[in-house]
């Protein structure tokens, strides 16, 4: 199928790439003409896992254009992926998708098109979107919306596009539905030949379909999103009354998710959430529920208590040094999570800016992320350093904020010593305690025991 995807950030990207691999023929729009020319020149401008490779093989059905008249009137779906940020009062800032779909009206023609949302997108922007079309295309366009929430993970954006838990598929026409249907035929059946470095997991078969009404499928999206977000600050609030009570919150989110019911991911409690998905979706759920006279209290306090994790470093560091004013803490881990360089509402960007205010030096450390911090945040105050034993030498504290696999197997023992006092927090509980304590480290974890943490390492190890 000719298939055009209008926006090639994490979600467009990620899309284009794989329907090409699949088999369809994909024109890749952006408006950023600079990331055109990188695409077009074989470099992909994001970080993420497995988009290379499969970028490589599907590179014969796989276009890049900045143009609207290139790539939308052959094609059969456009899919919509512009990104939709967190305008001030919460509720998203549409100007990019009413500009896509004004575009692209201008080539709706007379042939069936199907124009997918794919953009997360407040509650009626399906109609919205048609309205826009329908006023700018004219009498004689044939086209419907569909709205095809992504529910990928960065750092796992490639795997969630080929393996995905469930399809949603909202949509007031069943040719509409027939056509999506044909879209991710070997996604749904899981017909495709696998590609060797990203293998199917034995447990996958075929991936369920949803298929809904537009309103539904665009509330899936937020109530998925806020409900995993909820679910990270209830481990965070109770992980607040462990540290009171002597208790260990790992061991404590252990006994809770292996009930069935209750499921051990998004159990582990830390700095908390950041991200360009959970904060903004949960900001735009209560903006629309406002809209409607609705409050979501349980949607509200799970943002008070994400809001207050990353606070809690800041008074741990303070309860630990004393003083803040002219010590230099290294953040270890500047994206939002291990395995992109995607730093929007990144913890440690929020983090540095609090102890910044409080007198502190902060230096930041990430391996893959600092020259895109140095592009984007260059008025934070922050030092970006590539160099980790430049970033801890004479560091009065290290603090990892994102659980990248270098953070946790460091030798320790060897950078110590160049710190000036050897305190590390543990923002991720993924440090093993054992190791830094041997390496003349003071460890402090949020939630954490040390009773607690030895009986998880005896267990690792066992
Ligand atoms: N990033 C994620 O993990 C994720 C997951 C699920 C859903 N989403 C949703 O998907 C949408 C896109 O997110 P993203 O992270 O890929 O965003 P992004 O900022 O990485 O990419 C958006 C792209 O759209 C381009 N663009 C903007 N206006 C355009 C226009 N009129 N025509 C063509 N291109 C245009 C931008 O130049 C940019 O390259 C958002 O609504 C987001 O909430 C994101």
């Amino acid at each position: 199928m000719n298939v055009a995807i209008i926006g090639t950030g994490y979600v467009g990207l990620t899309s284009g790439v794989c329907l090409a691999f699949l088999g369809h023929d994909v024109w890749c729009l952006d408006t950023d003409e600079e990331k055109v020319a990188s695409l077009q020149a074989g470099r992909l401008p994001i970080f993420e896992p497995h988009l290379e490779p499969l970028a490589r093989l599907a590179s014969s059905r796989l276009r890049f254009t900045s143009r609207y008249a290139g790539a939308i009137p052959e094609a059969e779906v456009v899919m919509i992926c512009v990104g939709t940020p967190p305008g001030p009062d919460g509720a998203p800032d549409l100007s990019y998708l009413s500009a896509a779909a004004q575009q692209l009206a201008g080539h709706v023609s007379g042939r069936f098109m199907v124009i997918v949302n794919k953009s997360t997108v407040p509650i009626g922007s399906g109609n919205w979107v048609g309205a826009l079309v329908r006023e700018a295309a004219g009498a004689g366009g044939d086209f419907a919306v569909v709205s095809n929430p992504e529910f990928l993970r960065e750092g796992n954006a490639v795997e969630d596009s080929l393996y995905p838990d469930r399809i949603v598929l909202g949509a007031e026409e069943p040719r509409a539905l027939e056509v999506m249907r044909r879209l991710y035929r070997p996604v749904i059946d899981q017909s495709f030949a696998a590609p060797s470095f990203l293998p199917r997991p034995n447990a996958v078969v075929a991936t369920p379909v949803v298929e809904t009404d537009l309103a539904s499928a665009e509330l899936v999206k937020y109530a998925a999103n806020s409900f995993l977000a909820l679910k990270i600050s209830y481990i965070n609030e109770i992980s607040r009354v462990a540290e009171r009570v002597g208790a260990d919150v790992a061991q404590v989110a252990r006994g809770i998710g292996l009930d069935a019911r209750i499921g051990s991911r998004f159990l582990n409690a830390g700095v908390g959430w950041g991200g360009s998905c959970f904060g903004k979706d949960t900001a735009a759920l209560l903006a629309t529920a406002a809209e409607y006279g609705l409050e979501m209290p349980i949607v509200s306090a799970a943002r008070r208590v994400n809001d207050s994790q990353r606070g809690r470093v800041v008074e741990m560091l303070l309860e630990e040094l004393k003083i803040l004013k002219g010590r230099t803490i290294t953040l270890l881990g500047a994206s939002f999570k291990p395995e992109t360089d995607d730093l929007r509402d990144a913890p440690s960007l929020d983090i540095a800016q609090r102890l910044i205010s409080r007198g502190a030096r902060v230096r930041v450390h990430d391996p893959v992320s600092i020259p895109r911090a140095r592009r984007e945040y260059p008025a934070l105050g922050a030092v970006f350093n590539e160099d980790l034993t430049q970033a801890l030498a004479g560091a009065d504290a290290a603090v990892v904020v994102t659980e990248w696999p270098l953070y946790r197997e460091l030798d320790w023992a060897a950078f110590a010593p160049a710190m000036r006092t050897p305190v590390v927090l543990d923002g991720r509980g993924c440090l093993d305690r054992a190791r830094l304590e041997a390496a003349g480290c003071r460890l402090l974890v949020l939630g954490r025991t040390a009773a607690g943490m030895a009986a998880a390492a005896v267990g690792t190890r066992g």
